[in-house]
């Protein structure tokens, strides 16, 4: 089996790796930096714009793959999967229509609401600034989302990031200038977790459900990242999340997959990431992606106990029916190691030193991210760098394992000790009890 992979973070590492575990996938990759856990995995690779589809399209006539995969979001977004299809290579990953579902909350919270699907904040789309004001203070706490693509920056959170309605007006006004749409909705109060979940059209099957940490630092404070690190229960459920949780967010999905067949007359093959809140007022949908979320792949793939590249074929030929999708009873906890100085001014080209044999010891599982391998070393790049996954029999476990890992990864880089670790769950639990009292 020859597969075509794109993207070159942790999440397309542990992809690759998950991949890899079958011993007849032959990997060939591109990306835009050199990942030297990419890398040792490819038969080949080629290092380009995801954005250049005529390099890309000569890399794949050489390759002749039997299929794609698709990692992140942007050339979902330029329309990858459109591109390949007429040269006879199917993708794991929608078309750019498709991928709607994640850049356009607009257009996946309006077709929510049009085919009556549960799990939706109170929400309005504008696409000027009449009405705005009304609906902010008839609000009251309120949220502004820009319609589109923001690597999880542009939501501006009323009490955190605006202070009042002028404020809201103010900053729907900004995004009004650079978007057709903004979104206005009811802030909600809650614990997040996301569903990961495989979708090909007919069948959704789901991975465990994570948390993610958006915080710079620890005890959840500083700037809003791409995720600073995630964790999953043995129990395949979280702390603050029951069954019935996860079978809710999983009708929801399924829903919305149909409406999305309905809709754009094609079947979505690919991820559905639910980014889903508990609430004292029952569960919300926040927002979809229409690919594994980075950190969150590493609390499933890892643990996935069938062969993904089964699993990615069968997504393909829309007989996800037929698969039983099994995951270890293990606890995860994953841990980003990121430039000094991330989000805001990440310090670039530095070199991480990475002690792969005490690695080795501590049991701990490297992902290799936006890193550059040259002259035999490792630098960064201006985003996250290296994710540490610790698998255990339960949560201290995982993380204990997952902490001395990153213990051995040192240079101008900082990570959260916090994440996985039992005060920081607990304090997700209270603020569950809390909100339900
Ligand atoms: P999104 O890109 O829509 O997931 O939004 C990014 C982050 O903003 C989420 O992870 C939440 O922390 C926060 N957020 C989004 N929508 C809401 C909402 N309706 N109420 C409260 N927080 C929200
Ligand atoms: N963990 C956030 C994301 O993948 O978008």
């Amino acid at each position: 089996m020859r597969v075509l992979l794109l993207g070159h973070g942790s999440r397309e590492h542990c992809m690759a790796e998950a991949l890899k575990r079958n011993p007849e996938t032959w990997l060939y990759s591109v990306m835009a930096h050199l990942n030297p856990g990419i890398k040792k995995l490819s038969e080949e690779f080629r290092l380009m714009k995801l954005s250049n589809f005529d390099e890309l399209h000569l890399f794949a006539e050489q390759v002749k793959p039997d299929f794609a995969v698709i990692g992140p979001e942007a050339p979902l977004a330029d329309g990858v999967v459109d591109y390949f299809g007429p040269m006879g290579i199917p993708s794991f990953g929608p078309t750019q229509e498709l991928a709607k579902l994640e850049t356009s909350k607009a257009f996946s919270r309006l077709l929510m609401k049009k085919y009556g699907i549960p799990g939706l904040p109170e929400f309005k789309v504008f696409t000027s600034l009449e009405g705005v004001q009304e609906y902010l203070e008839a609000l009251g706490d309120f949220v502004i989302k820009p319609d589109g693509l923001t690597g999880g920056k542009g939501v501006k959170v009323f009490g955190e990031h605006l202070k009042d309605a002028s404020d809201g007006l103010n900053y729907c006004r900004e995004v009004l200038k650079t978007h057709p749409t903004v979104i206005v909705e009811e802030k909600l109060e809650g614990e997040e977790f996301s569903l990961q979940s495989i979708a090909d059209g007919k069948t959704v099957l789901d991975t465990p459900p994570a948390q993610d940490h958006k915080r710079a630092f620890e005890n959840d404070s500083g700037a809003n990242t791409g995720g600073m690190g995630s964790y999953s229960c043995e129990n395949h459920l979280l702390p603050f999340v029951t069954e019935e949780d996860v079978k809710q967010a999983h009708g929801i999905t399924e829903k919305v997959m149909h409406a999305l067949s309905r809709e754009c007359g094609k079947p979505f093959v690919g991820v559905m990431y639910g980014g889903f809140m508990v609430t004292a007022k029952g569960l919300r949908l926040l927002e979809y992606n229409a690919r594994f979320g980075d950190p969150e792949t590493m609390n499933v793939l890892p643990i996935m106990e069938n062969d993904f590249t089964e699993v990615v074929q069968a997504a393909i030929e829309q007989r996800l029916d037929e698969i039983n999708l099994r995951f270890l009873e293990k606890a995860t906890v994953c841990k980003y190691v990121v430039p000094a100085g991330y989000p805001n001014n990440p310090s670039v080209g530095e070199r991480i030193e990475v002690d792969e044999r005490g690695l080795a010891r501590s049991g701990a599982h490297v992902y290799f991210g936006s890193v550059n391998e040259k002259d035999g070393g490792v630098y960064t790049t201006s985003s996250r760098a290296i994710a540490v996954l610790g698998i255990g029999e339960d949560l201290s476990d995982a993380e204990r394992r997952a902490q001395a890992g990153v213990e051995r990864i040192s240079g101008k880089v900082f990570y959260r000790k916090d994440i996985g670790t039992s005060a920081l769950v607990q304090k997700r639990i209270d603020h569950i009890n809390s909100l339900k009292k």
